[in-house]
């Protein structure tokens, strides 16, 4: 992926879980990375544990501003944009829902229309990718992986709100960035991410397995499991930040054909229950303590959800590096040097991955 060295890269959400790891890899790839995001709000955060604004690049604002949104993009002129800047939790957003459809389906509206009104200032612009999420799929609790041409939906709002972002993408692609007219009358090729749950060090979000389970220890709580039967396309936050990277290059390199929608998930041995997820993990660190308590107050949530990867396999050549065992490994061992050693060990397990 030599084509990021020098590259001018904006990202939305780099101050996020999958942002940060994003942002540290493309520098290891020789990119200028300039960040647009919200402060962090988990303490701690993977960001501020590698130094926050200190370390990174950008600015803190709002994706629903679309001033600022525009003057920080034309300022850094960007050669690619990957937008990650979103509400990101089911649960969350049965409590906000409007917040949650502003902040994830009008975000990629505001970034989308910011780029094609001042497109003729992106002198640099050739790519974009959207990252949305494997939940864009209308759940058919079927034991089928969902393919990119599968049917759009979503129960709860955030599910929803990336699947009308996935609708925005499509018209905005077709009205303004065609790509009948590559090459004419624009430049920019557009492309969404559907990845699975992403596991690794450093997120601290509340309502997800593996931070619940870090927490449980930070506060000596045993952590209450509400969904153990789930099914889940878990896989480390690398896997799929290395397939958004495949797929920005294909995109920078001009290939129409990839400005399209791509599933990034494990084999088939990653859709894991969480009650199997949960006994790997304890059986990787012993202090990982838990009881399930499963209730029917919980608001919705899927059951089985699997994707079907054969698009990124067969036209990208991207499959994930790590087995279902490893990826957990990898993921509990960066909570373990944290808490016990007080290390964080994100750039050597970048550097570890990017050796292949
Ligand atoms: N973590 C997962 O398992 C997973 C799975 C599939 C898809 N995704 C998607 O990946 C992306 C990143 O997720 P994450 O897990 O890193 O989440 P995160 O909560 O750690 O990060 C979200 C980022 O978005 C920013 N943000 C939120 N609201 C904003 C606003 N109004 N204006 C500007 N920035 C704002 C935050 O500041 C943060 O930088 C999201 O789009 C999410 O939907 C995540």
């Amino acid at each position: 992926m030599n084509i990021y060295k020098n590259k001018n890269i904006f990202i939305t959400g780099h101050s996020g879980f999958k942002g940060s790891w994003l942002h540290l890899f493309l520098e290891n790839l020789g990119g200028n990375v300039f960040g647009y995001s919200l402060y962090p709000n988990t303490n701690p955060s993977h960001f501020n544990l590698l130094g926050g604004s200190n370390y990174f690049n950008g600015i803190f604002a709002d994706i629903r501003d679309q001033k600022a949104l525009s003057v920080s993009i034309c300022k850094f002129n960007p050669h690619i944009i990957f937008h990650l800047a979103a509400q990101p939790l089911v649960r969350e957003s049965y409590k906000n829902p409007i917040e949650t459809f502003e902040i994830n389906s009008m975000g990629i509206l505001n970034l989308l229309n910011v780029i094609h009104q001042v497109k003729n200032k992106l002198t640099n612009l050739k790519a974009i990718v959207i990252i949305t999420t494997d939940k864009v799929y209308h759940n058919n609790e079927w034991i089928w992986g969902y393919r990119e041409n599968d049917r759009l939906g979503g129960y709860d709002p955030y599910s929803a709100s990336k699947a009308c972002g996935e609708i925005i993408v499509d018209s905005m692609r077709s009205s303004f960035f065609n790509i009948n007219e590559f090459g004419k009358s624009h430049n920019i090729l557009i492309a969404t991410a559907r990845a699975g749950n992403v596991i690794g060090g450093g997120d601290f979000s509340a309502d997800r397995l593996i931070p619940d389970l870090i927490n449980g220890i930070i506060h000596k709580k045993q952590t209450i499991i509400r969904n153990p039967l789930s099914t889940r396309p878990w896989q480390n936050v690398l896997e799929p930040l290395r397939g958004y990277l495949m797929l920005g290059e294909r995109l920078l390199q001009g290939d129409k054909l990839f400005a399209s929608s791509f599933n990034f998930g494990p084999d088939i041995n990653g859709n894991l229950r969480v009650i199997d997820m949960l006994e790997i993990a304890s059986k990787i660190w012993n202090k990982i303590d838990y009881k399930i308590e499963t209730s029917t107050d919980n608001p919705h949530e899927a059951t089985l959800l699997m994707l079907d990867t054969s698009k990124a396999y067969n036209l990208l050549q991207w499959k994930p590096q790590f087995n279902t065992i490893d990826s957990i490994e990898f993921t509990i061992n960066w909570y373990k040097e944290f808490i016990e050693n007080k290390n964080i060990i994100t750039k050597q397990q970048l550097k570890y991955y990017m050796r292949g």
